[in-house]
């Protein structure tokens, strides 16, 4: 997808299709009224014959409309105007990202920038759009045997957002963000969407080198002996049941001054989850091959930045293992040495994500971090709590928790905190070693950080549990993307912060 920006009249604008907007009960953009005079009010007549539905995202695809210079007109509807919020933008520009989707046209001019919600700047409204309609234009070559013979493919390729108002560096910036955030998303999604038997540890090892020697950062891989070395007996005790080696992957993004402290960024990346001899039951299995949709958030968050070569450090580690019944398996009672000296009782071998991030986030303090973010599909107990709309977000920073809040409303890409209070500790006790790797029946997304909390004391920490929010069941099932928006959005605010 290519985008520029262009300062024009729509109604002379030639391009495949105009995008123009018009608010429900008939209020026309800007861009919408002049296209509607040039045509002698074909846009209100549609509008007035009831075609065009109030609700944000709406959209009828005119032809020949008089008196303007493009083959083709969508009129998209933004909702309520007493009610327009970042949502509707949003949902209007997905709904646009569709249509283009689908259209035999080459190319769009799109006019919706112009169109910012409360008081979002024209810069945010261009890095939305870019992102979304570049995120839109996303497909998964999924390997079937019919694809390919000879389909023309449809979509468009070209698009020209349309301001009123000067262009300047930052809108240019804005738009070329906005790309490699989407860009970032489409390496999270692929790495998300591929089988288990080809995204293994060792393939999103190679993933993370490939991005090293693209984007020239250094990138680590530790092998089992590594791990050995270090006591990550946590970790290790997952990767005993699988036939595939375990990966520790540590990708040194250096953007900033070469003292500025890093954000230290840890993502889960269990290529299955089998549930190992706790095994999961039958049904719905093959999605946990998204069990490591932690490890491509954090992967195509440093290939965004890397793309827009922010100025700032960051580290992103990666335990990666598979969690499988084998022979050598973890057994429930097993006891094991993390490398911080705690030891585990393993009660519950499916509760694997915690066993690998605790090692990881040791290892983390070694970066003398800023702060550090892990992201995980680590409970089931996110998704009964919070459904598949925010990520749960903890943290024993209440600071760092408020600016993720933050960054998830302006990047669409939410978060809502739960309490992360000492009182809940309890629920750990062993019998038999420091802690239990589960935290019974209630509060499983707590009780999950609580334990993460144990090995993070040194540094400002904050945990994103993604269960509900990295990939999409039933018909439409695929990885999303997501938090690579919170997680970039995130980042170039810090960016931000520390820029000279
Ligand atoms: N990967 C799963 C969490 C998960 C389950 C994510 C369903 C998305 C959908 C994780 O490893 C797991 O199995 N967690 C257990 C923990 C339990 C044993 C304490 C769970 O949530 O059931
Ligand atoms: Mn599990
Ligand atoms: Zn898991």
């Amino acid at each position: 997808m290519e985008f520029t920006i262009k300062t024009a009249s729509p109604e002379k604008v030639r391009a495949g299709v105009l995008v123009v907007g018009t608010f429900a009960g008939g209020a026309l953009s800007t861009a919408a009224q002049a296209v509607d005079k040039a045509s002698k009010g074909k846009l209100s007549q549609v509008v007035k014959h009831g075609d065009l539905e109030d609700k944000a995202g709406a959209s009828v695809m005119l032809h020949d409309v008089p008196g303007t210079a493009a083959d083709r007109v969508l009129l998209v509807s933004l909702g309520k105007a007493d009610d327009y919020t970042d949502k509707a933008y949003r949902d209007a520009l997905s709904s646009v990202a569709r249509t283009l989707n689908g259209s035999p046209a080459k190319d769009a001019a799109i006019t919706l920038p112009d169109l910012a919600p409360g008081n979002r700047s024209l810069a945010w409204c261009m890095h939305q759009a870019s992102r979304l309609l570049a995120d839109g234009a996303y497909r998964f070559d999924a390997p079937k045997a019919a694809a390919k013979d000879g389909k023309k493919e449809r979509g468009v390729r070209k698009i020209v957002l349309i301001t009123a108002a000067k262009i300047n560096a930052e809108l240019e910036a804005a738009i070329r963000r906005g790309q490699a955030v989407a860009e970032g998303m489409a390496l999270a999604k692929d790495l998300g969407n591929l089988p288990g038997n080809v995204c293994t540890p060792a393939y999103l090892a190679d993933t993370a080198k490939a991005l090293g020697k693209q984007f020239k950062f250094d990138v680590d891989v530790l092998d089992r002996a590594d791990m050995e070395k270090l006591g990550m007996g946590s970790l290790l005790s997952v990767a005993r049941g699988s036939h595939l080696p375990p990966k520790l992957i540590v990708m040194h993004y250096k953007g900033g001054k070469a003292k500025a402290k890093p954000v230290v960024l840890v993502g889960k990346g269990v290529t299955f989850d089998s549930g190992g001899i706790s095994l999961k039951p039958g049904a719905e299995m093959d999605e946990m091959k998204y069990d490591m949709c932690g490890a491509a958030s954090v992967i195509g968050s440093i290939k965004a930045i890397a793309r827009m070569a922010l100025p700032l450090n960051v580290v992103a580690i990666v335990p990666a293992t598979e969690n499988m019944p084998g022979g050598n398996a973890s057994r429930p009672g097993d006891v094991v040495t993390s490398m911080s000296g705690q030891t585990i009782e393993i009660l519950n071998t499916d509760a694997e994500g915690r066993l690998i991030l605790c090692d990881a986030l040791t290892y983390a303090e070694r970066f003398k971090p800023d702060c550090v973010i892990d992201v995980a599909t680590l409970t089931g107990a996110c998704v009964v709590a919070l459904g598949k709309i925010p990520s749960g977000l903890l943290a024993n920073d209440d600071e760092l928790a408020a600016e993720l809040l933050k960054r998830g409303n302006d990047s669409g890409d939410r978060a809502w905190q739960m309490p992360l209070w000492e009182e809940y500790q309890d629920l750990l006790k062993s019998n038999f070693a420091d802690m239990g790797n589960i935290g019974g029946r209630y509060a499983g997304t707590i009780t999950a950080a609580c334990f993460l909390s144990r090995f993070t004391k040194a540094y400002k920490w904050a945990h994103l549990d993604i269960a509900g929010t990295a990939w999409v069941s039933g018909d439409a099932k695929g990885a999303t993307g997501r938090p690579v928006p919170l997680l970039t959005e995130f980042l170039m605010g810090r960016a931000e912060g520390t820029a000279d």
